[in-house]
Formats: C-alpha cells, structure tokens, sequence
C-alpha cells in the first residue's frame, strides 16, 4: 500500500509483542478519535483500525481484547466476525469478504512505524 509522506504516524514497540499478541493505540483523524490495532502477524508487523465493517464498533469490548481464545486470529466480540491477522480479511461471520481497514506500517528498529492514511472512500 502507497504512503503519503506527509501522513501523521504513530511509532509503536514491536520487539516483544510476540505472535497472536496486539497492541491497541489511540488515534486521531479528520478530528475523530479512533484506536488503532498493532498486531504481530507470525513476526510481521499489522496495523488496522479498531472498526468492524460490519457496524464499525470497537473489536473489544472495551477491555482491549481484540483476538479470539485461540490467539491466531482477530475477532470482533460484538457478533462474532473473524478476521485474518496478515490481511484482515473476514473469514467468519456476517462480514466474510470484507477487511478490516489496513493502516500501513514499517519495521524500523525495535519499533513500527504506523501511518495514518485518509479513511477509504468504500470503507466499509
Ligand atoms: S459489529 Fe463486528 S461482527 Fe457485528
């Protein structure tokens, strides 16, 4: 995915997280505050917005639990959608087909660089 070089950013600790483990951040964009989800993708860093597409609530349910029992994959605790942690693309649930909104980001050191791109015209 292309980034916008003067796009904000948001630097992230990524050594340590460990696979199936996230981070949750807060975020601000077009004057909304959003959180953001930092997840550890079998060692590759992801970063989505905190937003179902099915009725774009939060994932959690406030408690910053954003992954099913298993740890493998992202899932929304309201009805339940599934998603992929390399892609966010919905495997399970009323949104199958649909993805999580990607928010691009890069290794740079022990930490990842996450940038916060303008929300999609079609999201969701
Ligand atoms: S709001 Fe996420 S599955 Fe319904």
């Amino acid at each position: 995915m292309p980034t916008d070089e003067a796009a904000p950013t948001v630097r992230l600790r990524f050594r340590g997280l460990g696979p199936g483990r996230t981070r949750l951040f807060p975020f601000e964009r077009d004057g909304e505050r959003l959180t953001g989800i930092l997840v550890d993708a079998s060692g590759e860093p992801r970063a989505y917005v905190n937003r179902c597409p099915h009725v774009t609530y939060s994932l959690d349910m406030g408690d910053g639990d954003v992954m099913d029992a298993t740890r493998k994959f992202l899932l929304c605790h309201s009805h339940g959608a599934m998603f992929l942690p390399e892609s966010g693309e919905c495997f399970w649930g009323p949104v199958v087909g649909k993805s999580l909104e990607p928010l691009p980001c890069r290794l740079d050191g022990d930490d990842v660089i996450v940038t916060i791109t303008p929300e999609p015209p079609d999201w969701p």
